[in-house]
């Protein structure tokens, strides 16, 4: 599936429908440049799936859990990783990876995950950000069941 969103309204319209079939233990993983749009994708995303805490950037802690929403559905919480600083899989290693994966009553975002390529389950669901311009966004969803 692919959309071209002329801004982040319509990006947030796709992130919603997106959102609407995600299932309890999905990974979803965030490619593109930075300022793409992956942190703005998962805020969105975890607002309809009705976690109301602020979604920020986890850059820096590299990562964060959201609880207290989904009380429409089985979703429990929401795991959002930021791998910008590994430096390689060892690195992904000692985070435990494996830890925020196998959680079947959660949905984890991960953004920059080409150093835990390893890690991820065959299932992950790819979604990849292209900048076309200031506003508008190429998005490409791959294995959304
Ligand atoms: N159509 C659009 N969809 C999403 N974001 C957009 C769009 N147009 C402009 N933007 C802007 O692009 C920026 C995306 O920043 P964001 O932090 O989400 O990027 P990122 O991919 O997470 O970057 P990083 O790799 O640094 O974490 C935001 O300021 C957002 O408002
Ligand atoms: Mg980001």
């Amino acid at each position: 599936m692919e959309i071209l969103a002329k801004n982040p309204e319509q990006t947030q319209k796709f992130a919603e429908k997106i959102a609407a079939q995600l299932k309890p233990g999905d990974v979803v993983a965030l490619y593109g440049d930075l300022g793409a749009g992956k942190t703005t994708f998962v805020s969105m995303a975890a607002k309809a799936l009705d976690f109301s805490d602020r979604v920020q950037s986890p850059t820096f802690v590299v990562s964060r859990i959201y609880s207290g929403g989904g009380s429409s559905s089985e979703i429990k919480y929401v795991h959002h990783l930021d791998l910008y600083r590994m430096q390689d899989s060892t690195d992904v290693k000692e985070l435990g990876m494996e830890d925020y994966l196998e959680q079947p009553d959660s949905v984890t975002f991960i953004e920059w995950p080409e150093v835990a390529e390893n890690y991820l389950p065959e299932k992950t669901i790819r979604i990849f950000f292209e900048i076309l311009s200031k506003n508008e966004r190429k998005i490409h969803v791959q294995n959304l069941h």
